[in-house]
Parts: structure tokens; C-alpha cells; sequence
């Protein structure tokens, strides 16, 4: 299986276009070594030709066109994006799918839940429907043991597993939200056995998130923010990070305290919030990342597995 990372940083990107947080003016004066990030996407494939993409963030035209591995194509027009994978509904994980347009109609995969906060309360899928039918959506189940195959990647098997994170500002559950609002993937090649966990939200592993982990080869966890007050000690916002649904990296009952319990799968962070210290690479927040065997996302950043 290949992945790309196609952006690595959260909502809002690195750096964010309107935000003078130390990190992003480090970035955008170039007095950091950190590189800029867009938003929150990766890229699946079983031959190196034909991808999923899962997760269809605002820049994802700059990501496909700085992504060779995605233009194959054998017409006049077309790519080797084959389908898209949403894992929930945030503005950061959905709003490529308005971006996408010109390849529609393409297939998409996400829980019931999330495909009716897309056609409710941020009405893309029906909107898209104007593009030649738009989305073939096929809603999955976050219960489902076995998960879904998708025909263009058949070596792929897609398991859903129910994340604790938050519903979209947007949302009637906001606060309250229900099991399919937020999934993470097991993906697993089962030519090989080899498995991926993805989780860019996660404000609390359940046990099944737990075996996700234990089963992987890789795992690419939510890396949003250090702190949990992070956003307000920087004048930022009023909330905390754990309100939005993200487990922050550092603390006791943080990210790394949890990976340091997994010793076989590959551990990399993603989904970094712009105000992240570890977005800087002298900084001793990334260096403790370091020491815990513990990789960060970057934008293009490719693993096999
Ligand atoms: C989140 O995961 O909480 C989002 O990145 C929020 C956003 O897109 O603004
Ligand atoms: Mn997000
Ligand atoms: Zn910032």
C-alpha cells in the first residue's frame, strides 16, 4: 500500500491567512526552518495508479497538482483520483468536494451521518448534483466489522472506527455528537496483511481505537495542538482543544503517553493545528516528538507499507 500526505496541517492550514501566532509569523518571514502546510488530506493506492483520496480538503487542486503520483490518466481529461473518502463533515475534510467538480461524476464513501449534515446543513451534495449527478455516495456503516471494498483500489479493505471527537460548528450536534459523525480507517492490503490506522480527530481513544493501533503498521494520529489551551493562551479562541474533539500531543494523558504504549506500527502525527511548536524543527517540542520515535507529518510525505 502506498500513502501520500497530501496536506498535513489542520483547518486553517500553516500558515493561516490570517493569523500572526508565533508560528505562523515564523513561517511567513521565513525566520523558522518550519515549512508551510495545507489542510488536512491523504492519499491511498495498491498500484501506485489509482488513489483514494480521503479527505477533500479546500487546497486540494494545489495538492493534486504538486502530487505526480495523481495525474495519470489516459484520456484528455481525467487523473488517478478513482473515489473519495470523507471522514467527517468539518469544513477542512469536505470542501475539496466542491473543488473536485470538473472530475465529477467520482465516487464517495462516508457514514449516513455525514451525508446528511452534507445535504442539510452544508448542502454540497446536492449542490454537486448541477455536475453531471455529482457524488455516487455510498453511506458506510461505523459499526461494520468487516468495513467496504472499493473496486478501483481492490487490494484495499476500508474499516470504519468510531471516533470520540465533536460534530462541525455547523452542526444541529455540535456537542452532542453521534457515533458516525467522526471515523477513523483501518486500511488494511490484504495481499500483505499490512495496516494503516488514520485518525486526524480523536479527543479520546476507545478500545477499538486501541486495537486499530495495536493491529497497525502505521498509524497517523491527531497532532492538532500541544496544549489543550493552546488556542486561548495565544489570544486565538476560546476554545479547548478537547472541545473541539483533538487530544492534545504533550501532557500525561496526551498523544505521545499514548503512542509510547505501541511499539510495532509506524507513529507519525498529522493534522497539525498552525499554533503547534512542533510545526518548528528546533524547536524542543519537536525534538521530544523525536525522542519518543514518533514522526511529523509534511506535505508530500510518502510511506509504503
Ligand atoms: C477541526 O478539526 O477541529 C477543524 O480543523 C476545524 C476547522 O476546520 O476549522
Ligand atoms: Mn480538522
Ligand atoms: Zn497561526
Amino acid at each position: 500500500m502506498q500513502i501520500v500526505v497530501l496536506g498535513s496541517a489542520a483547518g486553517g492550514g500553516f500558515p493561516q491567512w490570517n493569523c500572526h501566532c508565533r508560528m505562523c509569523q515564523s513561517v511567513r518571514n521565513g525566520t523558522s526552518r518550519a515549512q508551510p502546510r495545507t489542510q488536512s488530506s491523504i492519499a491511498v493506492s495498491d498500484d501506485g495508479e489509482n488513489w483514494v483520496i480521503i479527505n477533500a480538503s479546500p487546497d486540494i487542486r494545489q495538492q493534486i497538482n504538486a502530487s505526480p503520483q495523481l495525474a495519470k490518466a489516459s484520456g484528455a481529461r481525467g487523473s488517478g483520483v478513482r473515489a473519495v473518502i470523507v471522514t467527517d463533515a468539518q469544513i477542512d475534510h469536505t470542501t475539496g468536494l466542491l473543488i473536485l467538480r470538473e472530475g465529477l461524476p467520482l465516487d464517495l464513501y462516508c457514514t449516513k451521518e455525514v451525508a446528511d449534515e452534507l445535504s442539510t446543513s452544508y448542502p454540497i451534495l446536492s449542490m454537486m448534483k448541477h455536475w453531471e449527478g455529482g457524488y455516487r455516495t455510498t453511506t458506510v456503516d461505523p459499526a461494520s466489522p468487516e468495513g467496504w471494498q472499493i473496486p478501483s483500489v481492490p487490494s484495499l479493505r476500508f474499516v470504519p472506527i468510531v471516533l470520540d471527537s465533536n460534530a462541525p460548528p455547523f452542526s444541529p450536534y455540535r456537542d452532542r455528537p453521534r457515533p458516525g459523525d467522526n471515523i477513523g480507517l483501518q486500511i488494511v492490503d490484504t495481499r500483505t496483511g499490512a495496516s494503516l490506522f488514520y485518525a486526524p480527530g480523536l479527543a479520546s481513544p476507545a478500545p477499538a481505537v486501541l486495537r486499530a493501533m495495536d493491529n497497525a503498521d502505521c498509524v497517523m494520529m491527531d497532532g492538532t495542538l500541544w496544549t489543550d489551551d493552546e488556542m486561548i493562551r495565544e489570544g486565538l479562541g476560546t476554545s479547548l482543544g478537547s472541545e473541539m474533539g483533538h487530544l492534545s500531543v504533550s501532557g500525561d494523558d496526551g498523544m505521545l503517553a499514548l503512542l509510547a504504549n505501541f511499539s510495532k506500527p509506524r507513529k507519525v502525527l498529522i493534522h497539525i493545528n498552525n499554533t503547534n511548536p512542533i510545526l518548528d524543527p528546533d524547536s524542543p517540542e519537536y525534538h521530544a516528538v523525536l525522542a519518543a520515535g514518533v514522526e511529523v507529518a509534511f506535505d508530500g510525505m510518502e510511506i509504503h507499507i
